[in-house]
């Protein structure tokens, strides 16, 4: 269903409901996603961004309902990622002579995607394209999360695009925040930004100077994703700001997996460490767990401690890819420490901390291991590793 933002401004975009993991790697989206694209109906027709490329019939079928798409004179790709391009080639189809507004780096990365000769604009910060009464104003905003990413103004409007920034894979019913379950809202948000735009924080925190700098009124903020910000819009702006300095809560998080139990006794022990020490702590078993929500957890918790059995000399296949993770996601200011159980060669605890290392993640204490099933000795080693970490956080 079209949503009116304001009087000439129309959300056209598409919820999907079922969908659970995003791009051709796992990103879990537990709650569905939506793909925004919006239209603004002034002297000239503008719409900035499409949808997935399976969703454009929809995204026509919208359109329509507000006028007709072969009457479009301008559509803006803010980011070449298919979620957002994939419904280009038919919005052409039908509008085959409209501008084609990208960034600089855009006019690599759209006709990279879709080879096709279109009537391409390229705009940097600054530039304005007039649509009568209202104006797109642009703003480059290169690695978040993408080269090619920009976010577009309607001046007149006081509506933010931004795109990816400040978004949520949320589905949801209504359009708007005030709409939505706060909790999951929040949660939403922090998942995206864990998980997507926590590698480019830094650049995340100068984007936003850059834009207070630019002392535009925001009525609105409306992403490419989740709900659109109508309320107290600057809200997520702030939170991003919060984000980006990556400042963690002072909580831990124990990331294992087991092979006959010992690592589990283990870990269980280690929380009860962290409890004793009266710090908040998950405990998450990576063969059970979804690893997008435990980076998101990890993502604001000051500590994270891993451990593992030994497995031809290695760690267990379901540990190893979210300590992958960790290291791509650049996540920072985090203390870290290692368990693990082993029958005959032993270097679970090694190799934690060197793949901790990696990551920039200090050890705090030293590692316990545990030969076959973990003693009586063993377990309260785990204990005391725990109240240890317990003490580094509450320092921190
Ligand atoms: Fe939502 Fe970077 O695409």
């Amino acid at each position: 269903m079209v949503e009116k933002l304001t009087d000439g401004v129309y959300w056209v975009g598409v919820v999907d409901w079922s969908i659970r993991h995003f791009h051709g790697y796992e990103l879990s989206v537990q709650r569905g996603t939506t793909y925004n694209a919006y239209l603004v109906v002034d002297e000239k027709i503008a719409l900035i961004d499409t949808v997935w490329g399976p969703h454009r019939d929809k995204l026509i079928e919208n359109i329509r309902q507000v006028a007709d798409p072969s009457k479009i004179d301008v559509v803006v790709v803010n980011h070449s990622e298919p979620d957002h391009s994939g419904a280009l080639p038919l919005v052409m189809h039908w509008a085959p002579k409209a501008e084609v507004v990208v960034s600089k780096r855009g006019m690599e990365s759209v006709p990279g995607h879709y080879h096709e000769r279109w009537n391409f604009r390229a705009v940097g910060t600054g530039d304005r394209i007039s649509l009568g009464r209202r104006e797109l104003v642009f703003v480059e905003a290169p690695m978040l999360h993408w080269p090619d990413s920009m976010f577009t103004y309607l001046a007149g409007a006081d509506i933010l695009m931004p795109n990816d920034a400040f978004g949520q894979h949320y589905a949801t019913g209504f359009r708007f925040n005030d709409q939505a379950d706060q909790n999951e809202l929040y949660y939403e948000a922090m998942k995206y930004y864990a998980n997507i735009l926590a590698p480019f924080s830094d650049r995340v925190a100068k984007k936003i100077s850059e834009l207070l700098d630019m002392k535009l009124p925001v009525k609105m903020i409306a992403p490419s994703h989740g709900v659109i910000w109508r309320t107290e819009p600057m809200q997520i702006v702030e939170k991003y700001r919060g984000w980006a300095a990556q400042t963690p809560e002072k909580r831990a998080v124990i990331i294992y997996d087991t092979m006959w139990e010992a690592t589990r006794m283990m870990a269980e022990a280690v929380g009860d460490g962290l409890a004793a020490g009266g710090v908040p702590h998950k405990i998450f078993r990576m063969a059970l767990s979804d690893r997008n929500d435990v980076l998101t957890e990890i993502f604001r918790a000051k500590a994270v401690v891993v451990g593992s059995p030994v497995i031809n000399g290695g760690l267990l296949p379901s540990v190893s890819p979210i300590l992958e993770d960790i290291e791509g996601l650049k996540f920072k200011n985090k203390i870290g420490a290692a368990f693990g159980s082993y029958g005959w060669s032993g270097e679970c605890v090694k190799l934690i901390e060197e793949r901790l290392t990696k990551c920039k993640i200090p050890i705090v204490a030293p590692g316990v291991r545990a030969k076959w099933q973990p003693k009586a000795e063993d377990l309260e080693a785990c204990r005391k590793l725990g109240a240890a970490v317990a003490a580094a956080v509450k320092g921190a």
